[in-house]
């Protein structure tokens, strides 16, 4: 049957969310639903801004990096009062489906309005910190680590021209996933992660460690340390002046910072969003409420919203690669 859905994209941007809505205009119009675009995150819910979605917008679409409905972090609708006027403007526009592409703080805003709103509710996952349970990637977290792991590649020419220690920090706000497989991929020659952070003193002690022995193997070398964000308190600033202060001079703080948001999407992440976006539109009219989809094994799942802000470990074999391969010591 035929039903009205809106979509909006909230939180931090990440490639491959147009990817993700371009499928699911085109299963909307396939389906013989009607779809409306809510602009500016969950601001457009609460100030009923929104356009028409349909095949024209499609064309070129699925490369386009960012969002074409723009997006936010929206205070007024964390508050009751502007949950409950996004759940009246639902209303007046005779929503039945609300899809929500975006991360844990996303999900947590939706879960809050559907206790103001009676509507259907998907959330779809994209993120390039991939910190959210149910799923085993989220949408724009394959191009994050592309961009990473190419940015890490330069800074490694330099620091080999120089022979000196760079510190690069690597976003994904208090996960590790993304500072991982950059640190991995890049071939660095340490990395902090919230997750395996063993305190400043004996990480501080691990990497001069590491760098003495690199250093009596081959000589001064490069050595690059990938920093997750908000690992280290005070920030590579601080990392960088306890390494001078160990002896360890010329240090070089590198921070990629947004530029991990941009870009074309890779096609691991135009293949998740295209699955995830058709997947959202299938389920509706279901009696699943209040759920996630993701993908686990490469296959579809449903999540309920509320288990995707729960811990998500990283995966353990790279952990024992990262034990053995580049955090080991030589001592
Ligand atoms: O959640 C995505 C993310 O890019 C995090 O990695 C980062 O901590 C945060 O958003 C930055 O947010 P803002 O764009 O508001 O500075």
């Amino acid at each position: 049957m035929s039903k009205r859905i809106a979509i909006l994209t909230s939180g931090g941007d990440a490639p491959g969310m147009n990817a993700c809505i371009r499928a699911v205009i085109i299963a909307c119009q396939k389906a013989g639903h009607e779809l409306y675009g809510y602009l500016h995150g969950y601001n457009g819910l609460v100030n009923q801004e929104y356009i028409s979605l349909s095949f024209d917008t499609t064309h070129n679409l699925i490369q386009q990096g960012g969002t074409i409905l723009h997006s936010a972090r929206c205070k007024t609708f964390e508050t009751d009062d502007g949950a409950q006027k996004s759940a009246e403007n639902l209303s007046k526009l005779a929503i039945d489906t609300l899809i929500v592409i975006g991360g844990d703080g996303s999900f947590r805003g939706l879960k809050h309005l559907s206790t103001f709103w009676s509507g259907q509710t998907i959330g779809i996952p994209g993120t390039i910190d991939n910190d959210i349970n149910g799923t085993d990637a989220t949408i724009g977290y394959y191009t994050a680590i592309d961009t990473a792991m190419s940015s890490i590649d330069k800074v490694r020419d330099t620091a080999d021209a120089f022979e000196r220690v760079f510190l690069v920090e690597v976003m994904g706000r208090h996960a590790g996933f993304l500072a991982l497989n950059a640190a991995l991929s890049s071939a660095a020659d340490y990395v902090l992660l919230p997750e395996l952070f063993e305190g400043c003193e004996q990480e501080l002690d691990n990497i001069i460690c590491q760098i003495k022995a690199q250093r009596a193997l081959k000589g001064t070398v490069s050595f690059i340390v990938v920093v997750a964000e908000n690992v280290w308190p005070g920030g590579l600033s601080a990392l960088s002046t306890a390494l001078n202060a160990k002896g360890i001079d010329d240090v070089r703080p590198v921070t990629l910072g947004h530029v991990q948001r941009g870009g074309s999407p890779v096609s691991e992440d135009r293949l998740l969003a295209t699955h995830l976006g058709a997947y959202a539109v299938s389920l509706v009219g279901s009696e699943n409420t209040n759920i996630m989809v993701g993908e686990v094994n490469k296959l579809p799942v449903v999540v309920p919203l509320d288990t995707c802000w729960q811990n998500k470990p990283l995966n353990s074999a790279q952990v024992d690669i990262i034990r053995s391969l580049m955090n080991a010591r030589y001592d």
